[in-house]
């Protein structure tokens, strides 16, 4: 354990748990925001509602291995602990856990956990085995960190959905509060991955947003038939030579299922690959 700008790191899953169960037989409440680093003003902003909802405040810091593809940016994902800490130290977050990958995989490691159903749909068709790396790592953080609450962001809509429900299924007895997205100014969905962004990248990628509000406009209209919204909105990147879209779908905003007839309350979700850089964005009609 190291303190670092009064902040307590903890590195390894003994200590964690052993804090963590003192703090609650002072009858205090733990919420946390799992994170893998690269920090920005839209983990901060999960991080100010934690703090205020509960007692003690924790944050992991992991880059998780099982939750990325073989060709996928494992590698290059930014690692800044020092940066990150310097970004949390004005939250008040009392511990960051700061696991090395051995001590979350430790040899011999085999179990995981699926949810079933809604991992199939749009990025985990895409990314193989991406929903079970998370939802492995976000079991194993909950039995470590134990927390009352957590925190997790809306961007990742599809990967919120699935975390509640499997609290939900395996009895969890943790709240998952999710928040929605932080934009830059100009709408730009705020990610650790426009850091990869070049200058022209960065611009293209603002087609993101802007497909999703002329999806938003044209239903306001009155034009109901997710295949002419889904088409608007390709239009809008396409302008933007965004040709590289895993998908860009209307679903319905708890089950995922997919839908002829756009209904309030519905996801629309994208994913496309500016550059190579892959981002996702979603909005609720
Ligand atoms: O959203 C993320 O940053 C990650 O998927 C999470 C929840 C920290 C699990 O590694």
């Amino acid at each position: 354990m190291t303190e670092n700008i009064n902040i307590k790191i903890v590195d390894n899953v003994k200590d964690m748990q052993a804090l963590s169960n003192r703090i609650k037989k002072e009858g205090r409440i733990i919420s946390f925001v799992p994170t893998m680093g690269a920090l920005h003003e839209g983990h901060l902003s999960l991080m100010r509602v934690a703090k205020e909802k509960g007692d003690f405040l924790v944050v992991s810091i992991f880059v998780n291995p099982t939750q990325f593809g073989p060709n996928e940016d494992f590698n290059k994902y930014t690692r800044d602990l020092k940066g990150d800490i310097e970004k949390v130290s004005e939250i008040g977050v009392d511990v960051v856990f700061f696991p090395d990958v051995n001590e979350i995989y430790p040899e011999g490691f085999e179990t995981y956990v699926e949810v079933q159903e809604l991992q199939k749909p749009l990025c985990g068709q895409f990314r193989p085995g991406h929903f079970k790396g998370v939802t492995t790592v976000v079991l194993k953080l909950f039995n470590i960190v134990k927390p009352d609450i957590a925190v997790f962001g809306e961007k990742d809509y599809q990967q919120l959905l699935i975390i509640k429900k499997m609290v939900r299924d395996l009895h969890l007895e943790i709240e998952i509060i999710g928040m929605p997205i932080i934009r830059e100014e100009d709408g730009l969905a705020l990610s650790s991955r426009n850091a990869y962004l070049s200058h022209e990248d960065r611009a293209r990628a603002l087609a993101l947003s802007q497909s999703l509000r002329e999806i938003e406009k044209r239903f306001k209209e009155g034009n109901k038939n997710t295949n002419d919204l889904v088409q608007y909105g390709i239009e809008i990147l396409n302008k933007s030579s965004i040709t590289d879209i895993d998908y860009l779908e209307i679903r319905n905003g708890h089950t995922l299922e997919s839908k002829k007839e756009a209904q309030p309350g519905d996801l629309v979700a994208i994913a496309a690959r500016i550059g190579n850089t892959r981002l996702i964005d979603n909005t609720k009609l």
